[in-house]
């Protein structure tokens, strides 16, 4: 069986450092790996509109930030097929279909529906579209017969519920969708990198994101002010480094060829944790070390996305050809979903036939 991964995002901003973390790093390796026979990434417009409805602009912008941020990422259109789901309406149909195997109940059940449905205020009166989404995801997944399915912690309850989808329409119409897995990242801040503040979560509606678009001024005043250990005030003063936010993007980006390029008094993370832990060492000389690796690290992301911004037509051709790919993977799919449902009228000769025969007799 062929190995596909399909993913996506919901464009509803610019991407940041969590997303890069948590998704596009492993993304652009797996495109790399030469693992699997088809890769897959969704700009998931229409999920998007479930709770921004009343702002299509919104989502509409958004689309061509996350194109370009994929790109000045390494996601290669040479190997990976990115597309826009709205513009694949074969999506919309398997939904349709799908949507007569799921209870209303067992949405309600669903943990991330849950939790984002009281993040929204939906919970006395809930829109059917958003509602459905799992169920429109499980045709995003089944649509393009992936296998593997890249997804941030919090997606875990979609697959499982993609995968109920597919035991179900399998049980009832006979073999016919293939079984997705969930891949989920392992590493604690692949699954969630914290905020600058020191928040949990990086997330647009907290103000604590580093994007990858963000110009070098703005990254460095970010970092200056990123939460630290409250209870290291004079230089002398012993520090934490546990929940102490620049060390914890030290954790994530810092190789030792950092240090001897930027503070070679020390020469790996070690040495500077346990001098901080100590005391003698000030947040300032830190904060200055990890602003310089982002810098380097951000520097060329930003330049791509800057040669692509000025290059826009050739952004639109990318996803122009991307989701027509994606509309032949998923059509034929909905034509084997019909075929197994039986309601492929006119294109099955066999029906016809049988019909015709069956009303001459009479
Ligand atoms: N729900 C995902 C998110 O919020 C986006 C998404 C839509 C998706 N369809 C998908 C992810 C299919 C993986 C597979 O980020």
């Amino acid at each position: 069986m062929e190995k596909i991964i399909l993913t996506g995002d919901r464009p509803t901003g610019k991407l940041h450092l969590g997303h890069y973390v948590g998704s596009l790093k492993n993304r652009v390796a797996l495109q790399n790996s030469g693992n699997f026979d088809k890769v897959f990434i969704m700009i998931a417009d229409a999920q998007a509109l479930t709770d921004n409805f009343d702002n299509p602009s919104k989502v509409r912008d958004n689309v061509i930030e996350v194109a370009l941020d994929y790109l000045s990422c390494g996601i290669d259109p040479n190997k990976t097929t990115i597309f826009i789901q709205s513009e694949v309406s074969e999506l919309t149909e398997l939904t349709y279909y799908y949507m007569n195997l799921v209870t209303l109940s067992r949405l309600q059940r669903n943990p991330t529906v849950k939790n984002e449905l009281a993040l929204r205020n939906f919970e006395k009166s809930i829109p059917m579209g958003f509602l459905n989404y799992p169920i429109s995801q499980a045709a995003d997944i089944t649509a393009f017969k992936a296998t593997c399915v890249p997804v941030g912690v919090d997606q875990a309850p979609m697959i499982e519920q993609t995968r109920e989808i597919v035991h179900s329409f399998n049980s009832i119409y006979g073999e016919t969708l293939v079984m997705p897995e969930a891949m989920i990242p392992e590493n604690e801040y692949e699954k969630r990198l914290p905020g600058t503040d020191g928040h949990a979560k990086m997330s647009k509606s907290l103000n604590n994101c580093i994007y990858l678009s963000d110009d070098e001024e703005t990254i460095k005043k970010k970092v200056m002010s990123m939460y630290t250990d409250p209870n290291h005030i004079r230089v002398e003063d012993p520090g934490q480094v546990e929940g102490n936010i620049v060390f914890t993007y030290l954790d994530v980006f810092a190789k030792d060829s950092d240090f001897a390029k930027y503070l070679p008094n020390y020469k790996n993370l070690d040495e500077l944790k346990s001098h901080y832990q100590k005391g003698g060492l000030g947040d300032v000389v830190i904060k200055k070390f990890l602003n310089n690796i982002l810098q380097d690290f951000l520097r060329p992301i930003r330049e791509k996305r800057h040669e692509l911004e000025n290059n826009i037509e050739y952004v639109y051709e990318v996803l122009e050809k991307g989701t027509e790919i994606a509309r032949s993977y998923a059509s034929e799919t909905l034509k084997e979903v019909k075929d197994h449902m039986q309601i492929n009228y006119f294109d099955s000769l066999y029906f016809k036939k049988e019909i015709v025969a069956k009303y001459s007799e009479k």
